[in-house]
């Protein structure tokens, strides 16, 4: 059978999600990387790294985010960075800012970084560093974000949101604006990886969603022209899919520590995936012909209500991570969607308002939580 929405040879990337190391000084636990963390012996070497983002670029790459973990970690970012700018590929740094110096910033600007993301955790010191499992982490945040804009680049700040900071959402904007960021991107925690494990301790209220929703608003107006103002919604509320990825081996992909090449972060936990890898495979044929990003490419793969929803092509049918993290089966209706027979589930949680009182987190950390048998 023939897929009409399935070209024979899809078109190429743009972005690329670099996951350097999962190695991390923070422990937040609503992180998206999998229970099972990659250990650092298994990490692609920099000859690796640069051979991958050389492919990218002739693939027709022209983003990427280096992100983790933290790739601080890595000693050898710089010449990471520099295999990017030979590609011409736009670096941007994703980072918790811990381990950032002014002679690093330096060698990592000079290698042709264009841009830092900052994770915030909370606008409060104490909350910060609570959350992120590691004292000391909101200095070192705020100092951070000073050298990035002395040396000159753009600044972004990155903040997960969860019932222990929406009520912040107003302070962090404040402290985003305080800390010279062009751009504050305020992301309700999606429930993959340790964020599904720590769910019951993450998931607001609805009364906290639409307050805090209302606040960005009134920020958005009040910050017009000066500071780019993100809100990512928090599909379990809504009743609405999100196009996750925008759509699956659509625009980007991602390369985990070890090599291996997912067509989003969280796809690892998708069973008989058979993820293919860079030190076995190129990144075209990755791309265009593996099993696994045709998997869910196009529309012919859809079953249920997307199968003839006129929102198919906007909302590409939903998350398929999230499909298989409450049903069981990737190729459903992503049960956000108040189409989806499976809705109920999603339904339930956020009608049923958040756990008295909370449990405490799982904090991220190697062998911290129970990863089933492969
Ligand atoms: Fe999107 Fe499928 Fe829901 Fe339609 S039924 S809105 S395509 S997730
Ligand atoms: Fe994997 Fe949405 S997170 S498809």
């Amino acid at each position: 059978m023939t897929d009409a929405s399935r070209p024979e040879r899809p078109a190429p990337p743009w972005a690329l999600l670099a996951e350097l190391t999962h190695a991390c000084p923070l422990h937040c636990p609503y992180c998206s990387n999998p229970l099972e963390l990659a250990r650092r012996s298994s990490e692609l070497s920099t000859g690796e790294w640069a051979d991958v983002l050389r492919q990218a670029g002739e693939l027709g790459v022209v983003h990427t985010h280096l992100s983790g973990g933290e790739p601080l970690l890595r000693p050898d970012l710089a010449d990471i960075v520099a295999a990017a700018e030979a590609a011409g590929i736009y670096t941007q740094l994703v980072t918790s800012g811990t381990a950032l110096d002014e002679a690093r910033l330096a060698a990592l600007t000079a290698a042709g970084l264009r841009s830092v993301q900052l994770s915030v955790q909370h606008a409060d010191a104490r909350a910060n560093d609570r959350i992120a499992g590691r004292p000391s982490s909101f200095a070192a945040k705020e100092q951070a974000a000073a050298l990035v804009r002395r040396a000159g680049l753009p600044l972004g700040l990155n903040i997960v949101l969860h019932r222990d900071n929406l009520d912040a959402v107003g302070a962090l904007i404040e402290l985003g604006v305080a800390w010279g960021a062009d751009r504050i991107e305020l992301a309700n925690t999606q429930f993959y990886g340790w964020g599904l494990l720590n769910r019951a301790a993450l998931l607001p209220t609805r009364d906290q969603v639409t307050r805090a929703h209302e606040a960005v608003e009134d920020w958005r107006t009040r910050l017009a022209g000066q500071v780019e103002l993100i809100w990512v919604v928090p599909d379990y509320f809504d009743g609405v899919a999100k196009p996750c990825m925008g759509g699956w081996g659509a625009v980007s992909l991602t390369v985990a520590p070890d090599g291996t090449v997912l067509p989003c972060p969280a796809a690892a936990a998708l069973p008989d995936l058979a993820a293919p890898n860079v030190r076995d495979r190129s990144l075209a044929w990755i791309w265009e012909r593996s099993p696994a990003f045709n998997r869910f490419r196009g529309t012919d793969w859809m079953t249920g209500p997307c199968r003839g929803c006129p929102r198919r092509e906007e909302d590409f049918g939903g998350c398929r991570c999230q499909a298989y993290a409450l049903t069981g089966d990737p190729a459903r209706t992503d049960p956000a969607c108040a189409f989806s027979p499976d809705h109920d589930l999603v339904r339930r949680l956020s009608e049923a308002g958040p756990a008295e009182p909370p449990p405490p987190y799982t904090y991220r950390r190697p062998g911290a939580a129970p990863v089933a048998p492969a």
